[in-house]
């Protein structure tokens, strides 16, 4: 064996690349439970590539036959509905992960120097995904696909001039049509897959470069000993490898138990009115996307007034689109002189409280009608949400924070 990983490593820099990543990879050595989030979002993307794999082996990207080969898949491929079943929930539950690995960020100070382009990267990732959900969103062709996906690519159309054109564009069509179905189709099996692997390969490129913040927000590199090691590091593998494995294990408890007995998660997961096969003739009750977009699409809905001679529709594109756009200046919008929660002042911690409230509400709103009281709470909501990001460069500076510690104790 050590003979056959000699004639690799002259060939290929297999030990370098794996000290340099893994066994001489120094993290700190205070990570806690939020810091499994990203060996899990790892560990899903693979779940969904494999299963994705799979899927495309019996699924037909053609608008007379997608919803029935969905069907096909789930009552005679053998396996096939556990391979669909956990493809579904692998989705949600990827987005469950990545908002916890967000909200991590926003917890320590991870987006601050010199981690910004990690962040970036990341935010990269994190639209990516979008477009990964929403284009796969259109494949088993159901009603909600159909209509879900005219809803969204006619937001364009509000844009003026290049909006019109553009939407006809992504759709190949003027309605969402056959042609709209195989363009998604491929976006969803390699194009933007292909694009996700590049920018998690990126994203930990980076992490490497700059080394992982941790709870206390302290840069470990400052102190080191003789060898160039830092002092509270402690290497990846085994110490992190082994500890992330409990992760896996509660990680897919969880996943099993979705999957087996409630893949559908009452409608949160895989929408009723998807079990009905798209009809372009019949408009569902409520339009509404599924649970991890429905923030942003309150943020959408809830301006219903037109001001500056702007009508309402494309303030809400403007409004959702600044709402995804305002996480990308989050590094230069936080200037407080420590990074970790642990440190700041009541302002910052304010302030991160009734963010995360307000998203988790819009959440909800977003798949509720917009009228009467759900839209008077979604508009406070939406102001809320703009004021965490646009009033940050004052409460962070004002902010009165503890002294950082030097060392991990
Ligand atoms: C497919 C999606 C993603 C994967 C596989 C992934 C993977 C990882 C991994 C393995 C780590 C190191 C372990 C850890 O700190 O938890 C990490 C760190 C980090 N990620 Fe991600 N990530 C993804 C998406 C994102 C997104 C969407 C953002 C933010 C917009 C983000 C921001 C960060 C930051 C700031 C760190 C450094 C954390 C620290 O050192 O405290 N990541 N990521």
């Amino acid at each position: 064996m050590q003979k056959l990983i000699a004639w690799i490593d002259a060939r290929i820099p297999l030990i370098e690349v794996w000290d340099e990543h893994l066994a001489k990879y120094y993290a700190p050595k205070n990570f806690n439970f939020w810091y499994y989030f990203g060996s899990l979002a790892i560990l899903v993307l693979v779940i969904q590539i494999l299963t994705g794999i799979f899927l495309t082996m019996h699924y037909k990207p053609d608008s007379k036959l997608a919803f029935a080969s969905v069907e096909y898949i789930m009552r005679d491929v053998p396996w096939g509905w556990l391979i669909r079943y956990m493809h579904a929930t692998g989705a949600s539950l990827f987005f469950v992960v990545i908002y916890l690995h967000m909200f991590r960020a926003l917890l320590y100070g991870s987006h601050r120097p010199p981690r910004e382009l990690l962040w970036l990267i990341g935010m990269v990732i994190y639209v990516a995904l979008m477009a990964e959900a929403f284009t796969g969103y259109l494949l088993p062709w159901g009603n909600m696909s159909f209509w879900g996906a005219q809803v969204i690519v006619s937001l364009f159309d509000a844009v003026p001039w290049v909006g019109p054109p553009v939407a006809e564009w992504i759709r190949g069509d003027f309605v969402i049509s056959d042609a709209t179905l195989n363009r998604f189709f491929s976006f969803h099996v390699i194009a933007v897959p292909l694009a996700l692997v590049g920018l998690v390969y990126l994203h930990i490129v980076a992490l490497h470069k700059v080394g992982s913040n941790n709870p206390d927000g302290i840069e470990i590199k400052r102190h080191k000993d003789k060898n160039g090691v830092p002092l509270d590091g402690i290497p990846f593998h085994p110490y992190y490898s082994v500890k992330d494995m409990v992760a896996v294990a509660l990680f897919m408890m969880v996943f099993a138990a979705i999957m087996f007995f409630a893949p559908e998660m009452g409608g949160w997961f895989l929408e009723h009115d998807n079990f009905v096969p798209a009809n372009p003739l019949q408009t569902p009750p409520e339009i509404k996307p599924l649970w991890y977009f429905t923030p942003y699409y309150s943020i959408l809905r809830a301006n219903t007034v037109n001001f500056f001679y702007i009508p309402a529709k494309l303030w809400g594109v403007f409004f959702m689109g600044l709402s995804l756009a305002m996480f990308f200046f989050l590094p230069w919008l936080d200037r407080s002189p420590v990074k970790s929660i642990r440190y700041r002042g009541w302002m910052y911690k304010t302030a991160l409280t009734i963010f995360a409230i307000s998203f988790v509400i819009l959440g909800y709103l977003g798949t509720r009608p917009p009228a009467g009281i759900y839209k008077a709470l979604a508009q406070i909501c939406t102001i809320l949400y703009f004021a965490f990001f646009f009033l940050m460069p004052w409460y962070t500076k004002y902010d009165k924070t503890k002294p950082e510690p030097d060392r991990v104790t």
